[in-house]
């Protein structure tokens, strides 16, 4: 993972200001990082949700999902590539399209880093919860087991506290996971090994015991949903393919690792494309396993209406008994399948494998958001106060507890789902940009040297923006309209503060 080749932030700021890296990752290993960084919550988790959107349907969700990154990923292995420093799709912003740009683009990214280590973090309190209850017989107390669910009045959101107050364990893992990359822990290149493994069996131990008893009764009716869902903003194969996408973010940690690639023009789009696809064909068996084992029928109050996974009325539906025990009402929707078909301590195991293996790409996620806070401190766009380093932990400690603290409020009060949804919402905004970013500079600067190139670029990275526009338009409307609050909210903070202080604007080198 990114953590390879890194001890500290400080260091990584270093080393990519002084020394080139050395280039020593080949195929396998970048491929190998990737699907380390890709499967999380995504699959674990959110297979419920999708389920609840699209019915079995879903496996085509997967697939478009799919699609859609791995244009967008060879967009980002090229602006990678020729920008090899921290920072992300902002860098290659501000290289490109200018302050204000790199600035919307860097604040879009705290949708996607923060909200979805809440979410990976609300993911593995549900996996953390089921092994307790299955496997010693334990039950955190209904109030703090979950947040609120959540529906909107009059365009206004209400919490609904009846099912859940305050998610504890989703806080106390943030908080665990902050005080580490506050002491500058880092992951061992072993360690990120072994977590790898651990999860590729258990997903190969999930697909083992359910294909052989797929049930074809449970994949009709199909597409319950439609494509579109019917009018329902965030429903049928599409909606959920927009929420599912979120399975398969992560793969930028393949494209930041272009500058310690042997031969990158060969074997950047391998590693990319090759985890994406590796995951693809899981993320796919899993799915046909779930649904072929119990099903993924959406569930209801009323015959018909369509109810968002974590909403109010979906907890309500999903407290009928004869919903209990559906996929989609489940919040450790593997671990579930199998405990469900007779497998229970084969399900023990696997909530033990998610519950050791998810907090890793929460602490990726953190640790992504850092380092843009970090960058953008630095840069003058945000209090310089924050990118501090700590004298002996050598980390930047007031940026990540500040991060941590958002994210555990998050974690505490949102379903895994919607914040999924809104991680999505920010990530599709920056994918969208690094492909305009590629076009622009392939315009602007066409000798510059690019270490990768798209192939086809007029076709794939066109294909990129269009496929991410088509995906944010299908999240639910609540989602979508975080982008633009969020949007104003940045732009009032820019005006307030960065436009002043920016490093650029007052004329100094920025680094
Ligand atoms: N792809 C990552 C996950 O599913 C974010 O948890």
């Amino acid at each position: 993972m990114i953590f390879r080749r890194i001890k500290s932030l400080d260091a990584i700021l270093e080393t990519s200001k002084q020394q080139p890296l050395h280039r020593s990752l080949g195929a396998v290993q970048l491929t190998l990082l990737g699907v380390g960084a890709i499967i999380g919550t995504g699959i674990f988790v959110l297979t419920s949700a999708a389920a609840q959107k699209a019915g079995p349907g879903m496996m085509w969700s997967f697939v478009i999902a799919a699609a859609i990154c791995a244009v967008a990923a060879l967009c980002y292995a090229e602006l990678a590539s020729m920008v090899p420093v921290s920072g992300s799709a902002y860098t290659y912003s501000y290289a490109v399209m200018g302050e204000v740009t790199a600035w919307m683009v860097g604040w879009a990214l705290v949708l996607e880093y923060a909200v979805a280590g809440s979410a990976v973090s609300v993911g593995w309190s549900g996996y953390f919860m089921g092994l307790l209850e299955s496997a010693m017989g334990l039950r955190v107390p209904w109030w703090a087991a979950s947040g609120p669910g959540w529906s909107f009045v009059d365009g206004l959101p209400v919490a609904d506290f009846s099912h859940g107050v305050v998610n504890i364990p989703a806080i106390a893992v943030v908080m665990v996971i902050t005080g580490l990359l506050m002491r500058g822990t880092t992951e061992s290149a072993r360690v990120n090994a072994a977590l790898v493994v651990i999860k590729v069996i258990a997903l190969v131990a999930f697909i083992g015991l359910t294909l052989p008893i797929m049930n074809g009764a449970h994949f009709e009716p199909f597409k319950p949903n439609g494509w579109f869902g019917e009018g329902h903003s965030g429903f049928g194969v599409v909606g959920a393919a927009a929420s599912i996408f979120f399975a398969y973010v992560g793969f930028d940690a393949v494209s930041t690792a272009a500058e310690e690639t042997k031969n990158p023009q060969k074997n950047v789009p391998i590693g990319l494309l090759g985890s994406l696809a590796i995951c693809s064909v899981f993320y796919l068996l899993v799915a046909a396993g779930s649904i072929g084992a119990i099903g993924a029928q959406p569930v209801h109050l009323v015959a018909g209406d369509m109810l968002q996974p974590g909403s109010a009325p979906f907890n309500e539906a999903c407290a009928l008994p004869a919903n209990v025990e559906t996929l989609v009402c489940s919040n450790d929707a593997l671990a579930h399948v199998l405990r469900a078909i007779g497998y229970q301590r084969a399900g023990d195991l696997l909530g033990l494998a998610a519950n050791l293996a998810l907090p890793s790409v929460i602490l990726m996620m953190l640790y992504g958001q850092t380092r843009i806070f970090f960058v953008m401190a630095r840069d003058g766009l945000l209090p310089e106060r924050l990118a501090n380093i700590h004298p002996t932990w050598k980390t930047p400690h007031l940026v990540t507890l500040i991060t941590g603290l958002l994210v555990a409020v998050a974690a505490a009060f949102l379903p895994v789902g919607q914040l999924a949804d809104i991680s999505n919402s920010g990530t599709l905004f920056a994918f969208f940009m690094v492909a305009v970013s590629v076009l622009v500079l392939r315009l602007r600067d066409p000798g510059r040297h690019r270490p990768f190139r798209v192939p086809l670029v007029w076709l794939v990275a066109p294909a990129a923006g269009i496929g991410c526009v088509g995906l944010f338009v299908n999240l639910p409307i609540e989602s979508q309209l975080v982008l633009p609050i969020w949007g104003v909210l940045g732009l009032l903070l820019y005006f307030a503060f960065g436009y002043r202080n920016s490093h650029v604007g007052r004329g100094l080198k920025p680094e």
